[in-house]
Formats: structure tokens, C-alpha cells, sequence
């Protein structure tokens, strides 16, 4: 009952913290009451946590069965995305109905340039933005351009969400609204409170059953990526990507071994955040902050000179190889192994973040990039973000970065 009834403004919470996090913990005081909620219900409930588990002892399971892992439907992922959270999200992007247009743009741009590859997310504009991409997908000329497209979306660890099976009717319910084709990648959008296990047990039923083509989690640390990794290869599915936050102005997964780890894992990365929030286009400066609620993420950044440096050095070399400041932005995100998924709204957007393909940074470039967006204080820490730290039952450390 109770839960029931806390439904509407828990999801409502989820959708806004959940799917920008540092968007939230640096901007808004009000979400941060909602935060206090949840993260007071969850311990008053997780007071009693008990078996701790530790790596360790998954450590046995995690390449003995290398050999059983097979992949029957190959992923193929293009070096980058296109994020679709602001497709439908009137909370946050101001989204309205008349910019289907603009986003079928977006959409066909990506498809033409065979690139078409769009992260999306049940919580996106309550479902909005993957009925959007059905749409688009189902407006295709071809069945060859129709299976050119790879859509990702994700799954939901709200805390009423407990069961194996609930994790195969949410998939249900977002493959309806994608059209009814199975997902080319199904991810956990972020570690919950409890029930994780349960969670893995239903991304690899649902892979099993055919309804999604691989799967993968998003905001895991170190210890819960191992932990997930082995027990899908015990029952001989890959676990295929970690999408974490990571930037110029969000080195923590370079720096606390969690890229390491999902290379070592053969974990493909996806950077979400490869813009951080705008600041790394070039187009703000001491002189021109970005109106609203970032102004002030604005001044924190700019208080420190470090930041105007990483922004010299990126204009530098984008001057250099006549690209936007964007673009060294997300191929500094390529270089690193990852893949970025830049949000995208309109046809200039995607055309030019696209475009960074068309050339590269070399080593010098990247060297100088590291060090200067080394010493930059970012505005977001990782202890600021509102994800569950622990599972409360099994002790498992679940997010570090
Ligand atoms: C697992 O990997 C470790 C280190 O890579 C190796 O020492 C060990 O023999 C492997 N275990 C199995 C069962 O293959
Ligand atoms: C599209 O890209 C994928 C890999 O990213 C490649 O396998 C495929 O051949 C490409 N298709 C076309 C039509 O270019
Ligand atoms: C700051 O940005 C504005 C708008 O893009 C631009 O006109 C101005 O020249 C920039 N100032 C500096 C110091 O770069
Ligand atoms: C790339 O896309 C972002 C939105 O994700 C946008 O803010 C930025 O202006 C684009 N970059 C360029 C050079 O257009």
C-alpha cells in the first residue's frame, strides 16, 4: 500500500535524479529533500544488511567459463551514439510535440551515415522517447535500413521492482513501445538497493527468451561489474557494456580502474555525458555563461583558472584540424576506448557531433588534453550522485564512479 501510493512521486524522483544525476545534485536544492527520501527509506530498510560478499569470492567464476560464453547475435556498436533522453522529456529538455520533425532529422542523419545508433530508456519521457524511436525506425524505406538501426534502452531499478520477472515485463513493455522488435541492447540503467541479482537473473532471461539481442548495465563500479559479469557467464551470456559518465570534467573512471576493469573484461564502455552538460563546446566562457540553473555550475567552474586552460588547449586543437571544440571532446572520449553517445536535438547537433569521425587526435593531442583536464576540479564528485552504493543484502559495492 504504502509503496504503492509512493509510486507516482518515487517515479517522478527516478526519472529526473536517476538520469542525470549530476545535473541534479549541483543544480536543484529541491530534489535533493526527494533524495534525502529515498536514500532515508532505503537505509531505514537496509539497516539489517547482513552477508557481505565480496569479490573475491566471484573472482573464481569470472573466466572459468569463458569458454561456454557464446554470442549468438553479435553486437555490433559504431565508435559513436546518439543519446535520446531529451526525445520526450518535457520535464527536463522542454520537449514538445512539434519537434518530432527535427528529431526524425536526427534520426535519418544517423541512419544515412550509418551510425544509427541510439541510447534510450524506459524512464526517458515515461516511454516517450522509445516510442519515438519505433516510429522512426518503422518509417524506414528498407528492411536493410531498418536493420541498420541499433537501439539500446534501459531498465529501471526502482525500488519496488524485486523479481527476476519484473525485469522481463519492463523489457515487454519498452520492446512494445519500440515496435515490437527485440532490443539490440538491453541495459540496467543503474544498480539498485537490493535485488540486483535478481535484476541480472532477468536481463538474462529476457536475453534467453529472445526479446533482446545482448545486455548490459550502466553506472556499475568495479566490484558490481565483476559480480554481474560472472554470473552471466555462468549461464554463457556476455555482459556487453557498462555505460558510465565520463569527460573532460569527469575523469573518475580513468583514474579509480573502472575503465581497466571493463577492458580487462571485455566490456565495451559507453560514455554518457561526453559534452558534460555543454560546458565542453566552447560555447561558454567567463564572459558568457549558460542561462538557468547551469549558471551556477557555471561560476564554480570558472572560479578556477584550470578550466579556461582546458578549454584553450581544446580550441587549440580544434583550430588545428578545423573541427569544433565538441568534437576534440568526444574523440578525446573515442581515444580513451570509449563510446560516446552526445545527446542530440536537432540536425546541425548530430551532423557536427557525428562529424568528429572524420578525424582524430594524436598522442601529443591526447597528452595534452589529460594533462590539462587533469588539473580541473569538475563539478560534479562521484559521492554527489545519487546512486546506491551497496546492495544492502549482499553487501556488494555497486557504484564507485
Ligand atoms: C583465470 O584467470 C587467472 C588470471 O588471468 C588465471 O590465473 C586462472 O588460471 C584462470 N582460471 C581459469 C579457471 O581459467
Ligand atoms: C554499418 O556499420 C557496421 C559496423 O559499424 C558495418 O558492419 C556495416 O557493414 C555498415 N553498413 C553499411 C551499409 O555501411
Ligand atoms: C565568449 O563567448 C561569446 C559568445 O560565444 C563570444 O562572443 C566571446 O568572444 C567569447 N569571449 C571570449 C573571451 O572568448
Ligand atoms: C553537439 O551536440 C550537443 C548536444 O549534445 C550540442 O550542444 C553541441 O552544440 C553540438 N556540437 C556542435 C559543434 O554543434
Amino acid at each position: 500500500m504504502l509503496i504503492a501510493k509512493a509510486r507516482p512521486s518515487l517515479f517522478l524522483f527516478a526519472s529526473i535524479l536517476v538520469v542525470d544525476p549530476h545535473l541534479c545534485s549541483s543544480l536543484s536544492q529541491s530534489p535533493r529533500s526527494r533524495r534525502d527520501f529515498v536514500v532515508d527509506s532505503v537505509s531505514s530498510i537496509a539497516t539489517a544488511s547482513t552477508l557481505s560478499v565480496t569479490t573475491a569470492s566471484y573472482a573464481g567464476l569470472s573466466n572459468a567459463s569463458d569458454d561456454i560464453i557464446s554470442t549468438p547475435k553479435q553486437l555490433t556498436l559504431p565508435p559513436i551514439g546518439v543519446g535520446a533522453w531529451a526525445w520526450g522529456d518535457s520535464v527536463f529538455w522542454g520537449y514538445d510535440q512539434k519537434n518530432d520533425d527535427e528529431l526524425k532529422e536526427v534520426f535519418d542523419y544517423a541512419l544515412k551515415n550509418n551510425l544509427s545508433f541510439f541510447d534510450t530508456a524506459e524512464l526517458y519521457g515515461f516511454g516517450r522517447s522509445e516510442q519515438l524511436l519505433g516510429k522512426f525506425r518503422a518509417q524506414c524505406q528498407t528492411k536493410e535500413e531498418e536493420d541498420r538501426v541499433i537501439i539500446a534502452s534501459k531498465f529501471a531499478a526502482l525500488p519496488w521492482r524485486t523479481k527476476s520477472d519484473d525485469v522481463v515485463k519492463a523489457c515487454k513493455a519498452s520492446m512494445k513501445r519500440l515496435g515490437g522488435k527485440p532490443i539490440d541492447l538491453y541495459q540496467i540503467h543503474f544498480p539498485g538497493s537490493w535485488s540486483n541479482e535478481e535484476y541480472w537473473d532477468g536481463i538474462a532471461d529476457a536475453y534467453e527468451q529472445g526479446l533482446v539481442n545482448a545486455v548490459g548495465v550502466s553506472n556499475y563500479g568495479v566490484d558490481a561489474l565483476r559480480a554481474c559479469h560472472a554470473e552471466l557467464s555462468r549461464r554463457g551470456i556476455k555482459l556487453a557494456t557498462n555505460q558510465i559518465q565520463m569527460s573532460l570534467l569527469y575523469r573518475w573512471p580513468l583514474e579509480n580502474g573502472l575503465l581497466d576493469v571493463c577492458k580487462e573484461l571485455d566490456v565495451k564502455v559507453l560514455s554518457y555525458s561526453p559534452l558534460a552538460l555543454g560546458f565542453l563546446t566552447g560555447k561558454y566562457n567567463k564572459s558568457n555563461y549558460p542561462s538557468g540553473p547551469r549558471s551556477k555550475i557555471a561560476e564554480q567552474l570558472f572560479k578556477d583558472d584550470s578550466f579556461e586552460q582546458l578549454l584553450m588547449t581544446m580550441n587549440e586543437i580544434s583550430t588545428k584540424h578545423e573541427a569544433s571544440v565538441s568534437q576534440v571532446a568526444l574523440n578525446w572520449a573515442i581515444s580513451k576506448g570509449t563510446i560516446p553517445i552526445p545527446g542530440a536535438r536537432n540536425l546541425k547537433q548530430v551532423k557536427q557531433n557525428l562529424s568528429c569521425l572524420d578525424w582524430s587526435l594524436s598522442e601529443d593531442e591526447m597528452k595534452s588534453l589529460d594533462q590539462a583536464s587533469s588539473k580541473v576540479t569538475g563539478f560534479i564528485t562521484p559521492d554527489k550522485n545519487p546512486f546506491p552504493r551497496k546492495d544492502v543484502n549482499t553487501g556488494l559495492k555497486m557504484y564507485d564512479s
